[in-house]
């Protein structure tokens, strides 16, 4: 069929498959032209599917010619309806490494649950016997915890005071002041829950009770910090309550690891077009003005440009892991340098619907936002029929 994005709000209904594939293809590319990564050679990605967790399977497999299972959670196909675009990335993904001679298993489903745990640690008994990384990069509104069984939501809200500023609709790039009633009741709770680091702490719980962590494995999740202008509803919200939960599992689980000589690290990644991102009132605008300060300085990245410099100038260097005074890696360094800081807060002042184009990087926001969906791909036929059902060779 011939597809095309169908918006609704902030999501896009449909997703592209030979963009998708386009996309995956690039990512791969720009990994090999980085030169080979002596890194890990065995990994788990959790969340491996879009954003940060796809570039860090790319990177593995790609740059350091490493074995991957993937886990996700993702829509396939239907006659005339299209998979979600982590299914396409997967199917693209494991199309790539499977030519090129390397070992890629998927599985799709929920990772918060005991069954899709149970379904990876027997994987990798059969088929790796042990992994040497774990690249933890879930994002969820939603999480049931197995044993509870209690169903916990988050929310993306500020704590004790309602929290106006600018924003921006970044489809019809009206300006506008929003404001951000404080969260109330379970909500801290709930969202820590949902985003903190407990499932990560499972997850690596039970590959270790099995003896399937390498000795010297170490396993990375991801985190933000931002600005001033966002922290009220990002940092110093709800969900940065979740990421100081999730940055102190990392200690927990390393003392965990320590006698097997591994190592827990959290990673602070920078500020990125993501499905997760485009729905956070404020984000929208201060990404579009620092993507436009970050090209004009030379030092834009995107996930794949991350998570490579992560590996080969962080993480695998063969030397020490430098980290921050509070023990976390920080890949968001670029975004948060003093000059490029100042030069996004002068722009926020000014940003209005009429100057935006000008000022912001509109356009670039656009395009990063449909490329999550496979459309607006460079040497992509669009008008071209396209087959929906394709699959992912792992998965019957
Ligand atoms: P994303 O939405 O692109 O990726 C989320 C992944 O999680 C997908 O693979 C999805 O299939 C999977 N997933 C979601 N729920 C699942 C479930 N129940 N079971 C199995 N898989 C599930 O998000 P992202 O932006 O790459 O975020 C990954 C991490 O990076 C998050 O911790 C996020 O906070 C962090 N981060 C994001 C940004 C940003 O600007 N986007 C910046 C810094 C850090
Ligand atoms: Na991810």
């Amino acid at each position: 069929m011939i597809i095309e994005p169908r918006m609704r709000g902030f999501i896009c209904l449909t997703a592209h498959p030979v963009g998708c594939e386009q996309s995956v293809k690039n990512q791969i590319e720009y990994v090999k032209s980085k030169g080979a990564i002596d890194g890990a050679k065995k990994v788990l990605v959790i969340g491996a599917s879009t954003g940060f967790g796809l570039a860090s399977r790319i990177s593995s497999a790609f740059g350091s010619d490493a074995a991957t299972i993937g886990v996700f959670f993702e829509k396939p196909p239907m006659a005339g309806k299209t998979a979600s675009p982590g299914w396409y990335n997967s199917a693209a993904f494991e199309k790539e490494a499977h030519k090129a001679g390397l070992y890629a298993k998927s599985i799709n489903g929920d990772a918060f649950s005991n069954e899709v745990k149970r379904e990876t640690l027997d994987l990798i008994k059969a088929d790796l016997g042990q992994v040497d990384l774990v690249i933890y990069s879930l994002a969820s509104p939603v999480r049931t915890n197995p044993n509870t069984g209690v169903t916990h939501r988050s929310v993306l809200k500020p704590i004790g005071a309602t929290f106006s500023n600018k924003t921006v609709d970044f489809h019809t790039g009206k300006v506008s002041e929003v404001s951000i009633e404080p969260c109330a009741g379970d909500d801290i709770e709930n969202t820590i829950a949902v985003m903190g680091g407990e499932d990560w702490a499972m997850w690596i719980d039970a590959l270790k009770a099995e003896n399937l962590l390498a000795p010297g494995a170490n396993t990375v999740a991801y985190s933000y910090i931002g600005p001033s202008v966002t922290e009220a509803v990002y940092r110093k919200g709800t969900i940065g309550r979740a990421k100081d939960h999730l940055e102190a599992t990392a200690f927990e689980i390393s003392d965990s690891l320590a006698d097997i000589n591994g190592k827990a690290y959290v990673s602070v990644n920078k500020a990125l077009v993501t499905q997760a991102s485009s729905a956070i009132p404020v984000i929208p605008l201060y990404i579009s003005l620092l993507y436009k300060i970050m090209k004009a300085e030379g030092i834009h990245e995107g996930c794949i440009e991350q998570i490579q410099r992560l590996y080969q100038q962080r993480l695998f260097t063969g030397g020490e892991v430098p980290v921050d005074e509070k023990g976390r890696i920080r890949i968001d360094d670029w975004e948060m340098r003093e000059d490029v800081q100042a030069q996004v807060a002068q722009l926020w002042e000014q940003a209005t619907t009429e100057n935006l184009a000008e000022i912001g990087d509109l356009e670039g926001y656009r395009k990063d936002f449909y490329n999550l969906f496979g459309f607006d791909l460079a040497g992509v036929d669009y008008k071209a029929e396209a087959d929906e059902m394709v699959q992912v060779e792992s998965i019957a």
